[in-house]
């Protein structure tokens, strides 16, 4: 196996119940670490993307109701209950967050603990949350090694890498196992606007890693497909419905119906806990809406009429039809999708 220097979203320090997390507001300029101790830091740091990403989100909401507990020791089970409803709803469309603070708030209600038991309850299943993200991740690359020939050219967008979840990410997660298994494999990194996730995150972890990355604008991925220069495609997900219509960033969509135009395969990976089996399709699910200003404005720069009309979804749905598979920790799931419990 050849070692990767895969960065890290998140660290726990289970001896102090410190969370600490990339903050990734400022990639790919500085590196700057911020650690975690209220509901009011851990929710903020959400919304406004600090950490971010799917499992990252849930994984973080989970440590960090940890973090604010044991440093409120005076906090009662009802706040602590309204402290897990206020973080699901940090960001609406990622079901990794409802769900991890539903297993957070089943600790609460299943036990008749108070203080320190309580609180150690509630340790143990934050961390149980970490690992298994961590595992699952290490499954999903597992699973999609088959599909990244030696050479392989994989286009993805945003960041569905490490930096979104607590292990080796889900969409990079078989790019980073082929690459420790000595394969070569590139990756064509498209910049994800308006945040640009994929410029100020991918390439920065991609290039880390030692993984070989060209990024392009999003417009530029469907010309590049055309030219032959894309052999698969693999994104993550924020939901999937039971149907197998796929959430996720703002651009998604567009890529799939590039790609079946070009008969490339188009793989979403993703864990388990992605898989929202309440959802019955695409149509259901709540789609963040973001600051107009996002879109007006890079930083200081001004990109647009101040006033003028924006839309800014944060996310697509991209039908189940246009997805050739999903990629989970169980194992490949090939189209037609039809997800249970
Ligand atoms: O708004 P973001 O940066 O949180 O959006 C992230 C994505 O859309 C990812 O592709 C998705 O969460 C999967 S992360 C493994």
């Amino acid at each position: 196996m050849i070692p990767l220097d895969i960065p890290r979203a998140l660290r726990w320090s289970p001896a102090d119940h410190a969370l600490t997390i990339l903050d990734q507001r400022h990639l790919p300029g500085e590196v700057v670490e911020r650690e975690l101790h209220s509901v009011d830091e851990v929710e903020a740091a959400i919304r406004t993307l600090a950490v971010r990403g799917a499992p990252a989100i849930g994984v973080a909401a989970a440590l960090g109701l940890v973090a604010w507990v044991v440093r409120e020791p005076a906090a009662s089970r009802a706040s602590i209950l309204e402290a897990t409803a206020r973080l699901a709803q940090a960001r609406p469309t990622a079901v990794n967050l409802p769900w991890a603070m539903a297993r957070m708030r089943r600790v609460v209600e299943d036990s008749t603990a108070e203080g320190p038991l309580l609180r150690d309850q509630l340790a143990r299943e934050a961390e149980a949350i970490l690992a298994e993200d961590e595992s699952m991740c290490a499954a999903i690359g597992r699973h999609g090694l088959p599909l990244i020939p030696d050479g392989a050219r994989v286009l993805t967008h945003c960041n569905a890498g490490a930096l979104a979840t607590a292990g080796i990410g889900t969409a990079l997660a078989p790019v980073y196992t082929a690459a420790a298994a000595g394969r070569r494999v590139e990756v064509i990194a498209c910049e994800t606007r308006p945040l640009l996730q994929g410029s100020r995150i991918t390439a920065w972890e991609l290039e880390r890693a030692g993984i070989p990355v060209t990024l392009c604008t999003d417009g530029m991925a469907a010309s590049l497909m055309g030219a032959g220069r894309v052999d698969l495609v693999i994104v993550g997900a924020d939901r999937i419905a039971a149907n197998g219509d796929v959430a996720n960033k703002i651009g998604t969509y567009a890529h799939a119906v590039a790609a079946r135009h070009h008969a490339l395969p188009f793989y979403v990976a993703a864990p388990t806990s992605t898989v929202d089996v309440a959802t019955p399709g695409g149509e259901a699910i709540v789609i963040e809406q973001r600051d107009p200003d996002e879109v007006r404005w890079l930083g200081e720069r001004q990109l647009a009429p101040r006033g003028v009309a924006v839309h800014n979804p944060a996310f697509d749905v991209t039908p189940a039809a246009l997805v050739t598979a999903i990629i989970t920790d169980r194992g490949l799931v090939q189209s037609p999708f039809a997800f249970t419990a």
